[in-house]
């Protein structure tokens, strides 16, 4: 303790004594710039990951004690929990400048506490629940030493073979532009300063996820309209609500690499978006610029990443290892490492890190923060407005708690770890018995008169088919079966890309031995995108798409299983019907010779041996009630420039049950200078309404939502004629009407 108060003090001392009682935050910044070597300066721009942790390809350095205390390292991540950042802190503590380490971490659905899978969140398109989720994860983690998270992943995403579809918002520029803010706003809280925030990080800048044929970390070759219409919007959503950090893709663009890419970094990002935060590479991309073949070496591709923009490397030592040689070599000026080196420091200060370099190692607040009930209450009720209804044949949901017997088969019903889905963070000294599993959550639901029969059936991947017979015997002894099925939670994340999107082995088989007997079978699929299963789309009683749900998941199944919940989530992706559909997606043009039904394909835009139609389509997803929508009203059929109209429709509860209904607006530009897609998401509104309750809902319409990037990328409305149109989906329309923006 006397070791640290006198740690604290002579650093505090050499804050207000030796940089003479600097005032503003900048000026702050300058003064401790003003004391830095070059060596100390380039050692801010460098991140490792801690020892024995890592998120990605590891390269071995034994020295990193040493270099710390030399100021040679800014910031470490996979480094957690509150022991251990102190005693890194502790050693950067001892270097010349007392500079504080930035600890970051991958906190993308959760920390201690884990939250469904981002993908399954924006399902929700429930703003409040997504920056819940946020904050919640943001207090866990800033209270295991943590203050910056990789997160929130922007990237729009129309290939479900792309693994990392489980991290993004899904397919939508307009939802997702949302979703990032309220990301953005939860992680950090309402100041850096709140020792419960953490940064946020929007990645990957830019279009990861329009990597080629959905392989991970593939180039990217898009259109510049589709770059900013479509990509790059999400990221500015996350400027303008102050995110601190952005992380580079590893992807070229066009054959330029992200993170050596000028246009995107300093003249975009920092430039016309007026960016003040740093800039981080990904995982090694600053040297994997040599393999992307536009760097001959690791000083080439330094020199590359800091004219670009790009503040700090993650883990490829081209910084550290070449930055000062090109220094002294004249070819970057010493201005451009100042302003990486001002940008970090001033999140730093920011942080309140140099006020107290400890002051998110506090032990007490740890174990407080990581087993706070109110946590679970959170991740439950964020994972219960995930879940889709798909479908629901004879409304055989919600099962009766009254149900005699219960048979629950497949490979997902008794694991705990898979239901976190795959960034879930190993929290030192947490096991996994706070994960409650579907089963245990089924048993805490049911009352003493309905009994629970249980058959594993099968695996998750593999073909053996052992199990079924004993899987069929237990749901003949049943009222009701509940199925399973679906991936691990590492067949989708990063690096974990798929050609085959079906539901995996022999698990489909096992559904159709079960349902051969007779009996409802409601089946939950388990997955991190959106798969491929026609068999069970067709056959099965009914479908919940519980995607994965985090530590709650058993008890946010049940609470829909028994409608204690009922269902509101809609599908943020396409699901397809077919491999052969990718990319699909809502927002589609029109094509010159579009096809009006399956039957249509003389000379038009289709596929000889395939609908046109995806499986289910974005916005799509059902309800235990009903909801009529009537009464639309447009308060003008003319809107004149830089004037709006207001748009006003009833929404009536015509079932049993209370519920929430997601009203979607769409609209489309019909003769425009660039052809525009067949509709675009432009606003909605999730409503509850009691079971035959009214409300009228209001829209409006402004310039904004009509504009798009013209050819020479200008943010545009064109004065033409605008279809509108409101739907429980992208395809299920209920109302329709068209205005006019006049010249
Ligand atoms: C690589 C991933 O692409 C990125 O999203 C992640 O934040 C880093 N590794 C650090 O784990």
């Amino acid at each position: 303790m006397i070791k640290k108060i006198a740690l604290i003090s002579l650093f505090v001392f050499s804050v207000t004594g030796v940089f003479s009682q600097p005032k503003t935050l900048d000026q702050k910044v300058d003064s401790v710039l003003s004391l830095m070597t070059l060596q100390e300066k380039i050692g801010q721009l460098n991140q490792y990951t801690d020892d024995g942790a890592a998120t990605g390809p590891v390269t071995v350095d034994d020295k990193k004690a040493t270099q710390i205390r030399n100021g040679e390292v800014g910031s470490l991540l996979n480094c957690k929990g509150v022991e251990r950042t102190r005693s890194w802190q502790e050693i950067a503590m001892e270097s010349r400048m007392k500079i504080p380490l930035l600890f970051g971490q991958d906190v993308i659905h959760g920390y201690k506490t884990t939250f469904p899978i981002p993908l399954a969140e924006s399902c929700s398109w429930d703003l409040k629940a997504i920056e819940l989720a946020a904050r919640v994860a943001a207090t866990e983690a800033s209270a295991s030493g943590i203050q910056w998270t990789f997160a929130p992943m922007v990237d729009i995403a129309r290939d479900p073979r792309w693994g990392r579809v489980m991290e993004g918002a899904g397919e939508d520029t307009y939802l997702g532009s949302l979703i990032a803010a309220a990301q953005v706003k939860g992680f950090q809280g309402n100041e850096l300063s709140d020792v419960n925030s953490v940064m946020a990080c929007a990645k990957h800048f830019a279009a990861y996820g329009a990597a080629i044929g959905g392989r991970d970390y593939n180039s990217v070759d898009i259109s510049d309209h589709t770059l900013w219409q479509v990509y790059l919007p999400p990221f500015k959503a996350a400027v303008d609500a102050g995110v601190a950090t952005f992380m580079t893709s590893f992807n070229t663009i066009n054959g330029i690499p992200s993170t050596g890419n000028k246009y995107l970094l300093r003249d975009v990002l920092k430039g016309k978006w007026g960016f003040k935060g740093f800039v981080v590479s990904d995982w090694g991309s600053i040297g994997e610029m040599i393999n992307h073949g536009v760097a001959k070496n690791g000083s080439d591709a330094a020199l590359l990443a800091i004219t670009a923009g790009c503040d700090m490397d993650m883990e490829s030592r081209d910084y550290k290892n070449h930055l000062a040689q090109l220094v002294k070599d004249k070819k970057v000026p010493v201005s451009l490492i100042d302003d990486a080196v001002r940008r970090i420091l001033r999140k730093k200060f920011e942080l309140g890190l140099f006020d107290d370099p400890y002051r998110y190692c506090n032990a007490e607040r740890q174990q407080k923060e990581l087993f706070n009930p109110e946590h679970d209450k959170a991740t439950r009720q964020v994972a219960e407005k995930s879940i889709v209804l798909l479908k629901n044949e004879n409304n055989l949901l919600p099962l009766s708690k009254d149900v005699k017997t219960i048979a629950f088969i497949g490979p997902l019903v008794k694991s705990l770890k898979q239901n976190k889905g795959f960034w879930d963070v190993d929290v030192p000294g947490v096991d996994s018995t706070f994960i409650v599993s579907q089963w245990q959550g089924l048993k805490n639901k049911v009352g003493k008169h309905t009994k629970l029969l249980y058959a594993k059936g099968c695996d998750i991947e593999g073909d053996s088919k052992a199990g079924f017979a004993e899987a069929v015997a237990v749901a003949k002894k049943a009222d009701v079966v509940i199925l399973s099925i679906g991936e691990k939670r590492d067949m989708s994340g990063e690096a974990k890309s798929r050609s085959n999107i079906d539901i995996p082995g022999v698990q489909e088989e096992l559904e159709k031995t079960l349902l051969a007997t007779g009996k409802p079978v409601v089946v939950l699929i388990n997955a991190g995108r959106p798969l491929v299963f026609n068999y069970t789309a067709d056959h099965a009683s009914a479908i919940l798409y519980t995607w994965w749900l985090g530590n709650q998941a058993g008890n946010a199944i049940a609470d829909v299983l028994f409608g204690d919940y009922n269902p509101s989530a809609k599908l943020t992706m396409t699901f397809p019907r077919s491999v052969g559909q990718i990319p699909i997606y809502y927002n589609h043009l029109n094509t010159g010779r579009p096809a009006t039904s399956d039957k249509d394909k003389n000379y038009r835009s289709s596929y000889l041996d395939l609908s046109i139609y995806p499986k289910y389509e974005f916005g799509y997803g059902l309800s235990y009630t009903t909801f009529k929508y009537s009464n639309l009203k447009l308060s003008s059929k003319e809107m004149k420039p830089d004037s709006s109209i207001e748009v006003s429709a009833t929404i009536t509860n015509t079932g049993k049950y209370d519920g929430e209904e997601i009203v979607q607006l769409y609209l489309r530009d019909l003769v425009a200078s660039l052809s525009r897609p067949v509709e675009e998401l432009k606003d909605f509104k999730k409503i509850f309404l009691k079971a035959g309750e009214s409300k009228t809902i209001h829209f409006t319409i402004d310039k904004d939502k009509l504009s798009f990037y013209n050819h020479d990328l200008q943010w545009v409305a064109e004065p033409g004629k605008f279809d509108l149109m409101i739907g429980a989906s992208s395809r299920d329309i209920r109302l329709k009407d068209s205005f006019e923006l006049a010249k």
